[in-house]
């Protein structure tokens, strides 16, 4: 009975012991899980966090790539803008080293007057020359001839350039043509060659100084007299000797109906395409004259044009020393 007792207890010691193990391996067990699962729990906020930084990193990379890519835009249609100008400006570098290069052709070959800045020929043209001035009245001749946009040929005295700079600096700065008359009205082919020279030399320096830059080639002598030695000094100067086809008297009559009679009514010597008319810019009705004259052969259909075009078109330019009316 009491051994039985014993064994009984120690069954009981031994489920007892079981017992505790298990609960022990239990709790243990437990507490290994919670551990673990805190730890996944960090493991996880942290790859959390990880990820919003990378998002924030790829985000910021792409707007750089975006800027990055906005600028090469810009340098592009930069560079596309400069190979352009680039390309212009080799155009226009050939195109001036062309008309050096015709210009320099022209000049050996005695030409006077460059063929390169003329365009075509209009269907009628007509040149208006006005000699002797400039004078009291050329100012407002200059005035009507803008309002009318008409281009005329001045074939200026030296000294009266001297006299009067600022009609000089119109014409030139206008657009019209200024040619040579001699510094004083001397009849040219009386002289030495030797003054002359000197004398066209003179007048063609106070025409370059009085107008700022105008170079004339053209020169028209006093009386339209020439002579051997004058087209030589033309020639060795690089001018021609430019005269008129069509005489309007101005100076003679000084009469406005007179002169329109000349240019209108006279047969064979009225104008025609391709006239040279000679008038004189210091006689008041020559001015009168011209205005009237200009309204008239414009509704003919005349084109004004300088001496120096006529010339270019009408006789395939001018040569060193050479006579043109
Ligand atoms: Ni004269």
């Amino acid at each position: 009975m009491r051994k039985k007792a014993r064994r009984r207890s120690n069954i009981e010691l031994i489920i007892l012991i079981i017992l505790c193990v298990t609960t022990i391996i239990g709790a243990a067990g437990w507490a290994i899980s919670i551990f673990n699962l805190k730890g996944a729990n960090n493991q996880l906020k942290q790859n959390n966090d990880l990820m919003v930084q990378m998002q924030e990193q790829i985000q910021e990379l792409e707007e750089r790539i975006n800027t990055v890519e906005d600028e090469n835009t810009t340098i592009k249609s930069e560079k596309e803008v400069l190979e352009n100008e680039k390309a212009d400006l080799e155009t226009e570098l050939k195109d001036v080293k062309t008309r050096l290069e015709d210009l320099k052709k022209e000049i050996d070959e005695g030409q006077v007057l460059s063929s390169t800045y003329y365009g075509p020929r209009p269907d009628k043209i007509v040149a208006l020359t006005f000699d002797d001035g400039p004078g009291p009245y050329t100012d407002r001749l200059l005035n009507e001839l803008t309002e009318k946009d008409v281009k005329a040929t001045f074939f200026v005295l030296g000294n009266r350039a001297e006299k009067y700079p600022e009609l000089l600096q119109r014409m030139y700065l206008e657009g019209h043509e200024i040619g040579n008359h001699s510094y004083d009205h001397s009849t040219l082919t009386n002289m030495t060659d030797e003054a002359a020279a000197d004398n066209l030399l003179k007048s063609s320096e106070a025409i370059y100084n009085a107008s700022g830059g105008a170079n004339p080639r053209l020169v028209r002598p006093p009386g339209g007299r020439y002579n051997d030695k004058l087209q030589k000094i033309c020639r060795e100067n690089n001018w021609c000797i430019a005269l008129w086809s069509l005489d309007t008297r101005d100076w003679d009559s000084r009469d406005e109906k007179a002169i329109l009679v000349e240019v209108f009514d006279n047969g064979d010597y009225s104008v025609k395409d391709g006239s040279i008319l000679l008038m004189h810019d210091i006689y008041e009705t020559s001015i009168n004259a011209s205005m009237e004259l200009i309204d008239r052969l414009e509704k003919e259909g005349y084109t004004f044009v300088k001496v120096s075009e006529l010339l270019y078109w009408d006789n395939g330019g001018a040569g060193a020393g050479g006579v043109y009316n």
